[in-house]
């Protein structure tokens, strides 16, 4: 198989496709909840770390894979144990942990998947907000976020038609190749959302019960973590980077030369935690009072809905903001069929609306489970867990971390290391903190480690 040829031109380009991928769903949906849940301050304390210690020596491998292979993950990774003379070369012991390694993609793919299912789901629900906001504002109704959450919520089958409809969506942009269109989309919009974002949380700032809520999200109480704590910042420090899915990879693989792998990892890194601290700020004083009643998935769209719902005009507000988060979830789920996609195509013969259509169907099938898990399936639990967030929690906590450590190994052996070693020093700056050592002791030891950790202690 040769390695791909198309390059992004401009660095410009690069940046757009690898943060429009990372922002999404994880940094406005995600994050608030999952910080809700687990106790506040802390767990932001521990997050921000863990993504200098995890995320960019990870995102950097990942890059560096793709940009060094010009290949997406699975045939990166399965072209490992195959070159010629591979077994005598680097011994037994060697070759065989790399024939097992070379697997991995599978695993990154499979994943890719099922959390394309519930993120089309919850995608969903933004389509369902924009609606609502559409009607009231065009049809001066009232806006009601309680009842219009409440309808959402207890219709299973309402939630799986705007599943569908999503997938839909997704699914004609990715056979009709019109990414390159929804990117430019998503950078048009992202600026203005930002600055809404932004806007919005100054304006809950001036709200009573900022002050608490900032103490709750910022002030680090080390006594509200539990054992579970440190995986699951691990899981979402891989969900909101797009690590351990291959994606990374495959955007590496379209990096023109010029671009600088390390600089690029820590500014997608840094931009990206930003927008969730920004998020935070939004949301928390406008939910102070429900916090610590176990907190639900449904946590964004209980309270920023109310700082639209209360103002004159507020529904114009409403309908912008839900249309901006919805592009940037449609851009993500983009993300996730095409990494999919492109990676049945370079390890299959199949056609690429082929591999788009059987991708989609499987994720809406797939995604019958979470779709009626608010309705149909609400008194149903996983290990005391509803079922939206035990699936959420399986994935994100447990498979991604493992998916993002083997494929961090796959960078190690692949790589040559006069190779590592050059994207780091062609920086100046690199060069003089000897990052390149640095990266090389994250990626190989801190980093798994610290993944290994949070799994077992998630056993706890
Ligand atoms: N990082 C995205 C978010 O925060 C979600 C995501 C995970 C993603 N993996 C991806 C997006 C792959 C595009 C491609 O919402």
């Amino acid at each position: 198989m040769e390695p791909r040829v198309t390059r992004w031109g401009t660095r410009f380009g690069f940046y757009l496709a690898a943060v429009g991928s990372a922002f999404g769903l994880g940094n406005l949906w995600r994050f608030p909840y999952v910080v809700a849940d687990n106790g506040g301050g802390a767990f932001v304390f521990i997050y921000l770390a863990l993504v200098f210690l995890i995320g960019m020596p990870f995102l950097i491998g990942e890059l560096m894979l793709g940009k060094q292979t010009g290949s997406a993950v699975i045939p990166a990774a399965r072209r490992m144990g195959k070159e010629p003379g591979a077994k005598e070369a680097q011994g037994r012991g060697r070759y065989i942990s790399m024939r097992l390694l070379s697997r991995s993609g599978y695993l990154a793919i499979a994943t890719c998947l099922m959390i394309l299912a519930y993120y089309s789901v919850i995608s969903g629900w933004v389509l369902h907000f924009l609606v609502r906001f559409s009607i009231s504002a065009l049809w001066a109704g009232d806006f009601e976020p309680n009842s219009v959450l409440a309808i959402l919520l207890n219709n299973g089958w309402l939630q799986l038609l705007l599943t569908f409809v999503h997938l839909l969506l997704v699914m004609i942009v990715v056979i009709r190749g019109f990414e390159a269109g929804v990117e430019s989309w998503v950078s048009k919009l992202m600026p203005v959302f930002l600055i809404m974002v932004v806007g919005l949380a100054l304006r809950s700032l001036s709200l009573e019960s900022s002050a608490e809520a900032l103490r709750f999200f910022l002030y680090p109480d080390f006594s509200q973590l539990t054992t579970a704590s440190l995986g699951r910042a691990v899981g979402q420090v891989c969900f909101t980077l797009s690590l351990g899915f291959g994606t990374m990879v495959t955007f590496g693989s379209y990096m023109s030369e010029r671009v600088s792998v390390p600089v690029a990892g820590f500014r997608v890194a840094i931009f990206d935690s930003l927008i969730s601290l920004v998020a935070g700020v939004m949301i928390f004083p406008l939910v102070l009072q429900s916090l610590g009643q176990g907190v639900a998935p449904t946590l964004l769209f209980e309270s920023v809905p109310f700082l639209f719902a209360k103002e004159a005009g507020g529904e114009w507000v409403g309908i912008i903001f839900f249309f901006c988060l919805y592009v940037a979830a449609l851009g993500s789920s983009i993300g996730l069929l095409e990494t999919a996609v492109a990676n049945a195509r370079e390890t299959s013969k199949m056609r690429r609306s082929t591999a788009t259509i059987v991708s989609a169907l499987i994720c809406l099938f797939i995604a019958v489970v979470p779709a009626l898990s608010t309705s149909v399936l609400r008194d149903q639990k996983i290990a005391g867990t509803p079922v939206l967030e035990a699936w959420d929690g399986l994935l994100v906590n447990w498979i991604l971390p493992i998916v993002a450590v083997l494929i961090s190994q796959v960078v190690l052996l692949r790589i040559d290391q006069s190779h590592q070693k050059e994207e780091f020093e062609s920086v100046p700056v690199m060069a003089m903190g000897r990052l390149y050592a640095h990266w090389r002791f994250a990626i190989r030891y801190l980093a798994p480690a610290l993944c290994l950790l949070g799994l077992i202690l998630q056993l706890l």
